[in-house]
């Protein structure tokens, strides 16, 4: 099967084509312009260096191959400059998915997986955190709308190209690192929690910040529901063969089902590390629902996703040992 991965030298595509790399029957081209990705993140696989806003090169090069899926993980992803600097997020993650799904179209791929997020669920009622694809939407920063928007270009060219299938997997909060060492995050001036808590107990930063601890939650700052990578970029290869087996659309969320608080995480990184580094409080962030939590019932039951790594220890232990590391 010969794919294509828009982004696979990022955090999670390259744990994707890590994965895909280690089976012999996929044939993987890599296709990112590195602006936030990293080569040498590649352990398998073709690479192209091209940017997806250059629509004549993306057609050339699906001319050049014939793919038979595209996995779509290329993005603008920082939500505080999405709301400084929006109509970045609405070209890059909007505008050029459509065209990307445009040239699959041109040129017959029919499957397509695309990278969406919670960030489209946006704030649920205090008594109903965890959201199933059912829950309402409502994006609260344009990150989240961009994704969103995407999401519903798929389904409208789905309906139209009776041909053309995707799957929209909604990820939860992504951390970690390959458990075997070899790969992780490397972005650079990340906001992500764990991997900005991992930098803290390297001793790369020397404080970090809680934004906001007057949130309706436990210890009044906010939960969120962490996947590791790898349980995430095995997620993939299941919908692939679901969508291959089924050829029907369909968009599910990827997490584990329950949540952890943004002290929580803090605490159990600290343990880790054996580091007690310092924390600060701030004031809330725009666009930061207090909690989300997804429930999976839908992949789990779809498709033979079985994660392996549903462990906060070890989703910190080895995001700090890929920040030693590099
Ligand atoms: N990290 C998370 O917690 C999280 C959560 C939900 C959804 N997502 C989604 O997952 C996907 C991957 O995220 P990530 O954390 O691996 O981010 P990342 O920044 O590490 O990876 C994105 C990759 O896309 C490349 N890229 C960006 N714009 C491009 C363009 N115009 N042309 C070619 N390449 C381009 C970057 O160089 C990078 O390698 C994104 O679509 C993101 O929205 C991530």
């Amino acid at each position: 099967m010969n794919i294509l991965v828009t982004g696979g030298a990022g955090y999670i595509g390259s744990h994707l084509v890590k994965q895909l790399g280690e089976q012999t029957k996929y044939h993987i081209t890599v296709l990112d312009n590195l602006v936030t990705g990293f080569e040498d993140s590649l352990l398998y696989g073709k690479f192209i260096n091209a940017d997806l806003s250059d629509y004549e090169r993306i057609d050339e090069i699906f001319s050049e191959n014939s793919f038979d899926v595209v996995i779509h993980f290329a993005a603008s992803l920082v939500v505080p400059e999405s709301v400084t600097n929006p109509l970045k997020y609405y070209l890059n993650n909007t505008a050029n998915t459509t065209n990307l799904i445009q040239v699959c179209v041109k040129h017959n791929v029919n499957k397509f997986i695309f990278s969406s997020t919670a960030a489209i669920y946006g704030e649920q009622d205090a008594d109903n955190i965890t959201v199933t694809e059912e829950s309402s939407t409502g994006p609260l920063n344009p990150y989240g709308t961009s994704k969103f928007m995407s999401e519903m270009v798929l389904k409208d060219a789905s309906n139209a190209y009776k041909d053309f299938n995707y799957i929209a997997l909604r990820y939860f909060n992504v951390a970690g690192a390959s458990v075997d060492g070899k790969i992780g995050q490397s972005t650079k001036n990340a906001t992500v929690l764990v991997k900005v808590a991992a930098e803290c107990a390297a001793g790369k930063r020397d404080k970090m910040y809680i934004f906001g601890e007057d949130y309706p939650t436990d210890d009044g700052t906010c939960i969120r529901d962490y996947i590791h990578v790898e349980d995430l970029a095995s997620a993939h290869i299941e919908a692939l063969d679901y969508l291959e087996s089924s050829n029907e659309s369909n968009l599910f969320n990827c997490g584990y089902g329950r949540g952890y608080s943004v002290k929580e995480v803090i605490d159990m990184m600290k343990k880790v590390s054996g580091n007690d580094f310092e924390v600060q409080m701030q004031g809330r962030r725009e666009g930061d629902p207090s909690a989300l939590i997804a429930d999976c019932t839908k992949i789990k039951s779809m498709t033979n996703w079985s994660p392996k790594y549903d462990d906060l220890e070890l989703i910190c232990k080895t995001a700090y040992e890929w920040e030693k590391k590099i």
